[in-house]
Formats: structure tokens, sequence, C-alpha cells
């Protein structure tokens, strides 16, 4: 079965698009890409750099003057692996806050249509803004969708997996915070692009939703 490519995937925090994107990419042997990581990285070098203000200018310059690289779920500043320091919730405020820039968002943008082209289109790549914006030609736009509760409901439940410390109010009350933001900014806001098929995924399984993705890649043969 031959699939059409690049997958564009959207969603708010918490959908299940890395989990769906990677079980897309690892069926089809294709690449994955997580965008959001990149972002988390950029919150990272603007907390570490400690900042008095952070414009635009000064945040997406940290950005541009870095390299940053991506395999799977990893991800690396200038050869430093930050994967483990990037999923903390201070590290994903300060992402949805270099988010919101716009000349941060057109370093990014540019580094990850860099990254599909490399592919040769076979890559399913995952984020906000992907099937509007980088990749808005993309022939496959998926935006997964979920209610706020069950998307908190999932983000505690790992959390306690992981033996973290959460708090399910808290966990609502930073998720709706961050979905107000990145939906609200005036450049590339969270929305599904026109012609993205939404998918809503409160009552499926991880593989239910991968296999429809699939399915909706699919060539007519
Ligand atoms: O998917 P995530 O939680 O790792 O994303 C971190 C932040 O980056 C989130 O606030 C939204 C933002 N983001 C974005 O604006 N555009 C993307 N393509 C990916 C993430």
């Amino acid at each position: 079965m031959t699939h059409r490519g690049p997958i564009a995937l959207d969603g708010p925090v918490a959908s299940g698009k890395t989990t769906v994107g990677q079980g897309v990419a690892q069926t089809l042997g294709w690449t994955f890409i997580d965008t959001g990581l990149f972002y988390r990285a950029v919150g990272l070098l603007a907390l570490r750099a400690n900042l008095e203000e952070w414009s635009n200018e000064v945040v997406a310059r940290l950005a541009q003057q870095s390299e940053i690289a991506t395999d799977d779920t990893r991800i690396t500043i200038d050869g430093e692996d930050v994967s483990d320091v990037i999923g903390s919730p201070d590290v994903a405020a300060a992402a949805s806050r270099v988010a919101v820039l716009s000349d941060v968002r057109r370093v990014l943008v540019s580094m990850q249509r860099k990254m599909a082209e490399q592919a040769d289109g076979r890559v399913v790549m995952v984020g906000r803004d992907i099937g509007t914006v980088v990749l808005w030609d993309a022939p496959v736009k998926i935006y997964l969708d979920a209610s706020a509760e069950a998307r908190a409901q999932r983000r505690h439940a790992e959390a306690l997996e992981r033996g973290d410390e959460s708090d399910y109010g808290r966990v609502l009350s930073d998720l709706q915070e961050r979905d107000r933001r990145d939906s609200e900014r005036t450049d590339s806001p969270l929305k599904p692009a026109d012609d993205a098929h939404v998918l809503i995924t409160d009552s499926l399984t991880p593989q239910q939703v991968i296999e429809n993705v699939l399915k909706l890649a699919e060539l007519p043969s």
C-alpha cells in the first residue's frame, strides 16, 4: 500500500499527536518530527539566558545562533542532549511564551521545512501550525482534538505513571492557559487548516487513531 506524504498532524496539548505521529511514522518507515521540541528548546535557551525581556529580536537571535537538531523524540542544542529537561512545566510555559514571537517562528519554520525536504516528503510532522503554515501544501492534513478534561486526565495519568507528583486541577488549568495562548496568538494561531481532517479522539485508543490516519493517507488505487 502506498501512502501520500508529507503528513501534517496538528492539535492542542495532549491531543495524542506524538503517540499517533510516531505510530504512523513507524508503520510507514518514515521520519517523525515533533516541532514542539524546537519551541521547548528555544524556551530553555531563553530561560538559561536570564533575559530581562523576552523580545522578538533577542529570542530569535538565540534560536538562530544555536544548532538545534532532533531525532525522533530526542533534541539537542549545540550537541547537548536536552530531551530530559525540556519536559518540565517551566520549559513548557517558556515554550508557549516564545511561540508567540514572530521572528522565532520564522527561524524555526525554516529549520522545519528544511528537515521535511531532506526526508523527501516521507515525513510525519506534528505541531500546531504544520497544516496551516510549515507544510501548508501537504497532501494529508490531520487535526486531532479532544476535550480539555480528557487531555488533562491523560497528562495527569502519565505524570503519575512516571512517579512524578501531579495535581489534576493544576494540570487542567495549565493546559487551558496554554490552549488559550496557542489559539489566541496573532501569528500562526492553533486551528485546523481548511482542508484538514478533524479527528476527535476522546473515545478512541491511540491505535484506532493511527489506523484512521493511515487510511486517510492511503493513495487511492
Ligand atoms: O507540543 P508541545 O507541548 O511540545 O509544544 C510546546 C509549545 O510550542 C506549545 O505552547 C505550542 C508551541 N508550538 C507551536 O507554537 N508551534 C508548533 N508547531 C509546535 C509547538
